[in-house]
Order: structure tokens, then sequence, then C-alpha cells
């Protein structure tokens, strides 16, 4: 299989990378980026400008496509560029992707994705989930965690905190209020892109505890 994988340098993105490097079933992985990758004999990392992202459907050409691509609001700084990272890119690459030949597309998503929620964040999330399914890919999985609990190089304190919080309490919580691990979402997500099953599936917070 030629995987391409969007989100490579991030958290769960970079166990996407690892554990697809790794894996005999993978023979070439594609993840274009904005900063480089470490060299790989089976890995292709071009940097490119996700504002311009080229046209060329050879560029893009894969039998599946795992993203993880995303930002949050404060790194975003408004609104409108959140929803160009979170909607615009995902959404764009799937096109081109799926015009170029691709059947499977994996999208990590979040728990609480819907077009119509009124928290901002959820609404963004579910429309990028709408905007690909209708690309019409003969699969569509979207998984959606909960909070992301891994060790980041940035801080991002109210993530932290809960993060902690969560892990303290996590005896008690039934497994759809668990925090997920990075590794375990990144696994789920590279096993669906060998799925076989038609149509769109929606992986829960609680399959990736
Ligand atoms: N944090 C949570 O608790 C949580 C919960 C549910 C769902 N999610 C979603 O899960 C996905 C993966 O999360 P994560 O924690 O692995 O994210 P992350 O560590 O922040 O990584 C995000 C990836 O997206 C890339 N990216 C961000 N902004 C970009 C831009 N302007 N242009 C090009 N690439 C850009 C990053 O590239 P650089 O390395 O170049 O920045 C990185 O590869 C995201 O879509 C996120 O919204 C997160």
């Amino acid at each position: 299989m030629h995987l391409l994988l969007l989100g490579a340098t991030g958290l769960v993105g970079s166990h996407v990378l690892e554990l697809a490097l790794a894996d005999p079933r993978i023979s070439a992985v594609t993840a274009p980026t904005r900063r480089p990758l470490p060299q790989h004999a089976r890995l292709s990392a071009p940097i490119v400008d996700f504002d311009t992202l080229p046209q060329d459907l050879q560029f893009w050409k894969a039998d599946a496509v795992i993203c993880a691509l995303g930002t949050t609001l404060k790194v975003a700084g408004s609104r409108e560029r959140f929803h160009r990272i979170d909607h615009d890119y995902p959404v764009e690459i799937a096109r081109l992707a799926r015009a170029a030949g691709a059947k499977t597309f994996v999208l990590n998503s979040a728990k609480g994705a819907d077009p119509s929620a009124l928290f901002f964040y959820s609404r963004v999330k579910g429309e990028t989930e709408k905007d690909v399914v209708a690309l019409g890919y003969d699969r569509t999985i979207l998984v959606r965690p909960g909070l992301i609990d891994g060790p980041r190089t940035e801080p991002r304190p109210a993530e932290q905190m809960f993060g902690t919080l969560l892990r303290v309490v996590k005896p008690v919580l039934p497994r759809s209020l668990q925090a997920n691990r990075p590794e375990t979402i990144a696994r789920v997500m590279l096993d669906q892109a060998f799925s076989t099953v038609l149509g769109v599936t929606v992986v829960t917070s609680d399959a990736l505890v």
C-alpha cells in the first residue's frame, strides 16, 4: 500500500508515521509537511505551503490517506484561520487525493463533531467530516477521540490539567469519558487504512482507550 499521511509532525501523526514505516504491508509513505522529517528509504516528505497546495494529481497519488492535521483556536489566532487549517486543508487534500485515485480516507476528527454544534470547534470538525464524506471515497473512516493525552513540546495548560485529572479519575470513568493516547489513536487509524468495509465508519472515543 502507498499511504498519504497528513500531520506527520504532530502528536498523533508522528505515531502513525512510525507505525507505517515499520509495517511491511506499506511500500511507500508520502507525508507532505511544512517542517522537514528525518529521512527514511520508504518515506517521501515534500515541504509544502498548505495555502497553495500542489494541483498536480501525480503528487497526491496513494491508495489510502490518513489525516491527523489540525491546530487549536489559540495557535490559529482567529476563527477564520482555524477553519482554513482544520476544514479547508483536509477537505482540499481529500479532494485532490480522491481525484488521484485514493479509495480510503481516515480522518482524525474529534468527539462531538457535528456541523450543527453550538461549539465552534465541534462545528468545524463536523463540517470537515461532512465535506470529506461528500467526496464519495469507497471508505471514509471518521475517528473521534476525546482529549488526546500525550507529551507535547509546546505548553497547552488547559489540556494538560484536564489530562492529569482524567488520569486520576480513570478507574471510575466509563471508557467514553476517558482520555485517548496518541499511540492508540495512531494504531487504530493505521488499521482502518486497510479496512475493507465500504461506506462511512465512525470510530468513537471509547474504542480508542
Ligand atoms: N488535542 C486534543 O485533545 C484533541 C482532541 C480531539 C481531536 N483532536 C484533533 O486531532 C488531530 C491531531 O491532533 P494532534 O494532537 O496530533 O495535533 P498536533 O500535535 O497539534 O499536530 C497537528 C499537525 O497538523 C499540522 N499543522 C498544524 N497547523 C498547520 C498549518 N497551518 N499548516 C500545515 N500543517 C499544520 C502540524 O504541523 P507542524 O508540526 O508543522 O505544526 C502537525 O503535523 C487534530 O486535528 C486535532 O484537532 C485533538
